[in-house]
């Protein structure tokens, strides 16, 4: 793939000239992280989602409550913000801290933020002014360093900590270097040891197959975040294709399962909660809002997102966001 996480500023930097030109797959303004080809699995996600169609249930519907508990905690919304790393590098503007801008909207949104590589030093910084948090470490070949920021992010409150196992793979096929830093391959076993050592629940986040979500579950993982990290492996099938399968191997296993991967509007979301997932993760869906408008610009377009699922949740009779129901979905 072009683009991935690991060349973040420079494949930002590159896209927003070609905003101008092309905004697709997503709203105008959103940054493309996608090429567009077929083996561009952010292609297939989108395909996905726009030939799911809602039928309606209205009568007897009730405007619905959006609270949602997540790791025993209560927040206003399924709805949270992804770990979008490096932000704070990219802007030319360098007063601003758009990672911190981004805490501070989840916190007076009350929903969970999640926070994805940063050095430990600005990881602090960043959580010093947010609400609560979950930290996603990458799977580095050095697992001494993996279990060091476990702890320092424990330390420091975080509610869950966790790892994007989906980012073992490099472009060339070998183990992927980000920042400099080696990743290694993780076993089930390793999964394990981190669980173990995690005081919060630990999450295994890049898990797109019943195979691995069952290794996730072994391993003694609290959650998993059903993902193919916008896109990192080509032709990845679309994560909501795959959560019903998930969803059903998981039943009773008391594990949360979180979904992402181009959900940009409510409506988007309301497909992700509809086929099973607890809560949704959105990160490109509010990636321009950060950078342009930042704080104030994120709880906007959270705040018209919560709009579009009640409103979806209501045509639907989905009265909260332990009532949603896959039947009232149509696959065209
Ligand atoms: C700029 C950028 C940086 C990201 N950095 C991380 C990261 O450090 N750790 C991680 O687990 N995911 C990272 N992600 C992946 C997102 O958390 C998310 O899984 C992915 O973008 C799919 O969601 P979306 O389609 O809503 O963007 C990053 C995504 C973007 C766009």
């Amino acid at each position: 793939m072009e683009h991935s996480d690991t060349n973040t500023s420079a494949s930002i930097k590159k896209h927003q000239a070609e905003l101008k030109q092309d905004s697709w797959p997503g709203p105008k303004g959103m940054i493309p992280v996608t090429s567009g080809k077929a083996d561009d699995a952010n292609v297939h996600n989108r395909a996905y989602l726009d030939n799911i169609l809602v039928e309606m249930r209205i009568i007897d519907a009730v405007k619905p409550d959006l609270t949602t508990e997540i790791f025993g905690r209560k927040y206003a919304s399924p709805l949270t913000l992804a770990a979008v790393s490096h932000l704070n590098q990219v802007l030319a503007d360098t007063s601003r801290q758009p990672m911190q801008e981004k805490a501070a909207a989840a916190k007076k949104l009350q929903v969970l933020n999640w926070i994805g590589m940063e050095p430990d030093d600005e990881y602090a910084e960043i959580v010093a002014a947010g609400g609560d948090t979950v930290r996603i470490i990458k799977p580095f070949a050095d697992h001494e360093r993996i279990l060091a920021e476990i702890a320092f992010a424990q330390d420091r409150g975080a509610v869950a900590v966790g790892m994007d196992i989906d980012h073992v793979p490099g472009e060339d096929g070998n183990y992927d270097v980000v920042d400099g830093i080696p990743m290694g391959p993780i076993t089930q076993a390793d999964l394990a040891r981190y669980a173990a050592y995690s005081k919060v629940p630990f999450v295994a986040k890049g898990v797109l197959s019943v195979r691995d979500a069952l290794k996730a579950w072994k391993a003694g993982c609290s959650a998993i975040v059903v993902s193919h990290h916008h896109g990192r492996i080509p032709f990845g099938v679309p994560p909501l294709k795959v959560l019903p399968d998930i969803k059903q191997a998981l039943a009773g296993s008391g594990m949360t399962i979180f979904v992402d991967g181009s959900l940009m509007s409510g409506y988007d979301a309301y497909k992700a909660l509809a086929l099973g997932a607890d809560a949704v993760l959105i990160g490109r869906g509010i990636l321009p809002e950060l950078l342009d408008q930042g704080q104030a610009g994120v709880e906007d377009k959270i705040k018209r997102m919560n709009q579009e699922l009640a409103q979806l949740m209501l045509y639907t009779g989905v009265k909260d966001t332990q009532d949603f129901d896959p039947k009232v979905l149509h696959f065209n």
